[in-house]
């Protein structure tokens, strides 16, 4: 029998965590064949209703779930974590200044980052989904010193499924049809999704479609702004397609992007694409082996070149607070 993966989930109460959970104690995180412990943290008032979602998990008998663990202190929580998904977070309210929402997530991921620095296991694996995203990483990231800089990644894989859609939708083929999408930049509003090296069943995608209009007025925003439209519809903020991505994040980055494709992730970059090395952005990447790698070589156009700069000084301005704030 195989040994058991830790897998921390912070948050653990929330929406995106309820829909989460079940998804990776069923085997979609990491397959069907490989036992997991949970860990889930929490807030010290959020205690009981984590209590409560274990105990629909203990209902599930999912063979394999070998354990949950409930806690409010990290130190617990990542204690030999081998799999860290960090999705509590502070979110903005009302009247918030950005300066306020940093330093309040800087509260909440500078301590986490410390307590996986200090009892995660050798081969930890983080995702930030807790927004700032990308910025949170970055917080976690420095607190870590004696974690390698490239476990620490965001998510921009829903940002990525959303725009896969989107494009299926206006073409007409299925989205396993198409390969070779990115998401560039932050997870926020000035995110670019680029078509220009997808191809739909083995065509140009940018041919296939043929409408720059739709292009610039219709599929980039409407991926951009997908949050703010399902919190309109539905009440609430995306949940289940959040957990979704995350699921799909872990899944790819250990199991790998399959041949001929690749896909997104906000990860530590190295320099590529013009890109300061260190800030947490979205690229291309293929994953083999358990390890990602950034897809070189891409001719980025007058078009992308300015859309990827726009989401990338996002990330060096929000790198700046941080720093300032002295949480990095
Ligand atoms: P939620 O408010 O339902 O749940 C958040 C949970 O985090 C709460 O139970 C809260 O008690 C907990 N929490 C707060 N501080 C904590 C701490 N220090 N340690 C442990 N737990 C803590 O929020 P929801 O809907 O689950 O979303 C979570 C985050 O994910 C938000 O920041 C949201 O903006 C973000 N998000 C990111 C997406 C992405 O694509 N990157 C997509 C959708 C949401």
């Amino acid at each position: 029998t195989r040994t058991p993966v830790n897998v921390t989930v912070t948050g653990a109460a929330g929406q995106i965590g309820y829909a989460l959970l079940f998804r990776i104690a069923s085997g979609q995180l990491l397959g069907a064949d490989v036992p997991v412990k949970l860990r889930l943290l929490e807030i010290t008032p959020a205690l009981k209703a984590a209590e409560g979602t274990a105990m629909e998990l203990d209902d599930c008998a999912f063979p394999l779930l070998q354990g949950i663990e409930i806690t409010d202190d990290p130190n617990v929580a990542f204690d030999g974590s081998n799999v860290a998904l960090l999705v509590g977070a502070r979110p903005r309210t009302k009247g918030m200044e950005r300066g306020d929402l940093l330093e309040a997530n800087g509260g909440i991921f500078k301590p986490q980052g410390k307590a996986i620095n200090d009892n995660a296991a050798d081969d930890i694996r983080v995702l930030v989904v807790g927004n700032p995203a990308n910025t949170n990483a970055l917080i976690a990231q420095a607190a870590a010193p004696d974690v390698p800089a490239e476990r620490f990644t965001a998510m921009t894989r829903l940002d990525h499924n959303r725009a896969l859609t989107q494009l299926a939708k206006k073409t007409g083929a299925s989205v396993s049809d198409i390969k070779r999408l990115t998401i560039w930049g932050n997870h926020s509003a000035t995110q670019y999704s680029d078509i220009h090296h997808a191809t739909i069943g083995g065509k140009s995608a940018v041919e296939v479609v043929d409408d720059e209009k739709w292009l610039t007025e219709e599929f980039i925003p409407t991926v951009a702004k997908r949050g703010a439209a399902i919190i309109e519809a539905r009440g609430a903020s995306s949940a289940a397609s959040a957990a979704n991505a995350a699921v799909d994040h872990i899944h790819t980055w250990v199991n790998g992007t399959e041949e001929g494709n690749w896909t997104s992730m906000a990860i530590p970059s190295d320099g590529s694409y013009g890109v300061p090395e260190g800030l947490i952005s979205s690229f291309p990447v293929t994953c083999k082996d358990g390890k990602y790698e950034i897809v070189q070589g891409l001719d980025i156009n007058e078009f992308s070149r300015a859309r990827i700069d726009a989401s990338v000084a996002e990330l060096a301005e929000e790198r700046d607070a941080v720093r300032s704030l002295g949480l990095i």
